[in-house]
């Protein structure tokens, strides 16, 4: 009978002695930033076991000296970010900082010096990714980045690497937890939203200032890295459609629900079909609420959890479900960042840099093809349809269903469309504001997933 033999003894072989250690910069050390030092020390043994080469974290660059930093030696922390940052003798640097400057300068003089970076900075990404990335190349140096895109959940390496073989032709995403929260609570609640966000921020779950999630800021950074991975083509953040969820009503999610669907803040990513009429085949990029069928994988993702639907030729469907965000899950995905780019360096390797080959255009939202549900408030009188119908005609747009809700002056009127385009939809939502019988446009939302 062969005995098993025990833990220590299926480790890798230790570095030989006198081997120097990987030296790791930690620039930021707010919620991620403390957690990734927390757990790098911690978990120690095991990582250097993974890597087999010792992982020393000789700093972390910070913008105010603190006290209450428990567990992590006060002597690591420094307030010279760029002195860390330039070390010679640094290996990898962990970048968790965010936004755009200084981040941009300091993952560059890393990759300067020939260092590999980790980074979660997802709005610098989508706004100059490539400059970094170009950077890396040029330095034949490794730049990850999966805690930039839903937190814990692996995408960005299923993206870059498992899937690289096959044809993406669509990414939808629930890659924000704050407005997921929102949304899934006024759904659950029948509340309205300015409600509920103050609600998420008393529990923690939006920030005091929410811009940046509820008008769809993050999600559409998260949005262009989703695309230029799936397609290999450059997008930025500039060149995706936003919408916010500011607007979403409590009668759009109740109408929403009337129609068997509920409401997300959903990030579209779709490669055009290659049997459209356009001589190339274009990328659309959006950001926006969106009833989708309760029965659609992503109806079920609830709270601040996050998941991404992709398409793909040969694949076919597939879900990624998780946390999307907090300090504890974006270590992981840090960490697994940093012991991969580790183990690139011990075996002298660099990881796959930017497949931007294809530079696909990005569709105007104005072509965008999607279907929409309106209601309107009319008048209860006979043709009122007729002449409603005739608008919808003239633009082109075909209707799919038509419901009327109440009587006599409270009549609502709630259309659901066939695949329209959305300046078709633009002009016909403007044509009946212009009616008589129309008294009010109360709500246009596009729907999706079918
Ligand atoms: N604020 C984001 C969210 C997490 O609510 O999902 C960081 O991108």
């Amino acid at each position: 009978m062969t005995s098993v033999p025990p833990e220590a003894d299926l480790r890798p072989d230790p570095a030989p002695a006198g081997t120097p250690p990987l030296r790791v910069a930690l620039l930021g050390c707010g919620v991620v930033g403390s957690e990734v030092a927390r757990l790098l020390l911690a978990q120690s043994a095991d990582l250097d076991a993974r890597i087999g080469r010792h992982l020393e974290l000789v700093g972390i660059g910070v913008r105010r000296l603190r006290r209450d930093r428990p567990g992590i030696d006060p002597a690591l922390f420094t307030t010279d970010v760029e002195a860390l940052v330039s070390r010679a003798d640094v290996d990898l640097v962990i970048e968790v900082i965010g936004g755009i400057e200084p981040a941009r300068s300091l993952i560059l003089t890393a990759l300067g010096h020939g260092a590999s970076v980790v980074t979660a900075n997802k709005a610098l990404l989508a706004a100059d990714g490539s400059t970094l990335f170009a950077a890396a190349e040029k330095a034949s140096a490794d730049l990850y980045y999966e805690a930039a895109v839903a937190g814990a959940i692996p995408i960005i390496r299923p993206l870059r690497e498992s899937l690289v073989g096959d044809e993406i032709t669509s990414v939808i995403g629930i890659v924000n937890g704050t407005t997921n929260f929102i949304l899934d609570k006024m759904d659950a609640e029948g509340a309205g939203f300015a409600e509920t966000l103050t609600q998420a921020q008393d529990l923690g779950y939006a920030e005091a200032d929410p811009t940046a999630d509820v008008e769809g800021f993050d999600a559409a950074a998260k949005a262009a890295i989703l695309a230029s991975l799936a397609f290999h083509t450059r997008v930025t953040g500039a060149d995706v459609y936003r919408e916010g969820i500011t607007e979403v009503t409590s009668s759009d999610i109740a109408s929403a629900r009337e129609i068997g669907c509920v409401v997300k803040l959903l990030a579209i990513c779709q490669l055009s079909s290659p049997d459209d009429a356009a001589a190339e085949r274009t990328v659309s990029v959006r950001v926006h609420p969106a009833m989708i069928p309760r029965s659609h994988p992503l109806a079920s993702v609830g709270g601040a959890y996050n998941a991404v639907f992709v398409e793909s030729r040969s694949a076919g469907r597939l879900m990624f479900y998780g946390p999307g965000a907090g300090g504890s899950p974006t270590a992981s995905a840090v960490l697994g960042d940093l012991v991969t780019v580790a183990r690139n360096r011990v075996r002298g390797a660099v990881g796959p840099g930017e497949s931007s080959y294809a530079a696909r255009p990005v569709t105007q939202i104005g072509s965008v093809l999607t279907r929409y549900h309106l209601s309107l408030e009319v008048a209860d009188v006979a043709g009122v349809l007729a002449s409603i119908a005739q608008v919808f005609a003239e633009h082109d747009v075909s209707i799919q269903t038509v419901r009327q809700n109440g009587r006599g002056a409270g009549a609502q009127l709630v259309i659901v469309t066939h695949r329209a385009s959305d300046a078709a939809l633009s002009a016909t939502v403007e044509s009946l504001r212009g009616l008589d019988a129309v008294r009010e446009v109360t709500s246009v939302m596009r729907v999706e997933g079918e």
